[in-house]
């Protein structure tokens, strides 16, 4: 069983996906946490997008323990921003490609997976058994994001956070490779009305067939 999730920064897919493959005993895996690792990776080793080599950016991934326990700062707006950018770069998609895939494929207990990101329906798992795509108003993801960022201990104003959200959606959806976009089998969710356990009845109701698939509107 591999279920792919796909939605906008902050929209709840992560909560959706963690509750989700507990319900199902499945294993989960936030893929947005590779692309964070990777930003993370780049600005510890001061490389510069700007004229990093695909040699230099895949010796980094490659000696990157994924696994590994990261800190808090994985989660900042920075680490975020600069994760957004990284994933825009071929060289990073294609590195991190075939660990996804892998990790889906034969999944630590084995009985299946759930993955979140950005172009998991699309790309990284076409064929899985079941996709969803989440969204949510800007404010309403802004101030949901605002809240986690202040409870991490954060100072940014919601101002900022709002405007990061905008832009980093604007530069997800729009990059030439594997951009953010729903996969014409999702089923479509929008979250801005709704709190976590309803986002997570809904889709238990749609993987026991009480649902049509709903195209993405919207995006
Ligand atoms: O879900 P997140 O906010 O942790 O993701 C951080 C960034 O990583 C996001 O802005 C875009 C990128 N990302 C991606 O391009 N593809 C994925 N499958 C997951 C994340």
């Amino acid at each position: 069983m591999i279920i792919a999730i796909d939605g906008t920064a902050a929209s709840g897919k992560g909560t959706l996906g963690r509750t989700l493959a507990m319900r199902l005993g499945l294993d989960y895996l936030d893929t947005g946490q590779l692309y964070r690792a990777v930003g993370l990776a780049v600005k510890l080793a001061g490389v510069n997008l700007e004229d990093a080599s695909d040699e230099t950016l895949k010796t980094l991934i490659d000696q990157l323990d994924l696994c590994q326990k990261f800190g808090p700062e994985l989660r900042s707006s920075e680490i975020g921003e600069l994760a957004s950018k990284v994933a825009a770069i071929a060289q990073v998609r294609t590195s991190l490609l075939e660990r996804q895939r892998d990790f889906a494929h034969n999944p630590p207990h084995g009985k299946g997976a759930v993955l979140d990101g950005r172009d998991i329906g699309s790309v990284v798992l076409p064929d899985a058994d079941a996709k969803f795509f989440i969204d949510a108003a800007a404010d309403i993801r802004a101030t949901r994001r605002h809240l986690e960022l202040k409870a991490r201990g954060e100072d940014i104003e919601f101002s900022e956070v709002l405007a990061d959200i905008i832009k980093r959606d604007c530069r997800d959806k729009n990059r030439t490779i594997a951009p953010l976009i729903a996969a014409s089998d999702a089923f479509f969710i929008d979250s801005s009305d709704k709190n976590a356990d309803e986002v997570l009845a809904i889709c238990l109701d749609y993987l026991d067939g009480g649902h049509e698939p709903q195209a993405a509107t919207g995006l």
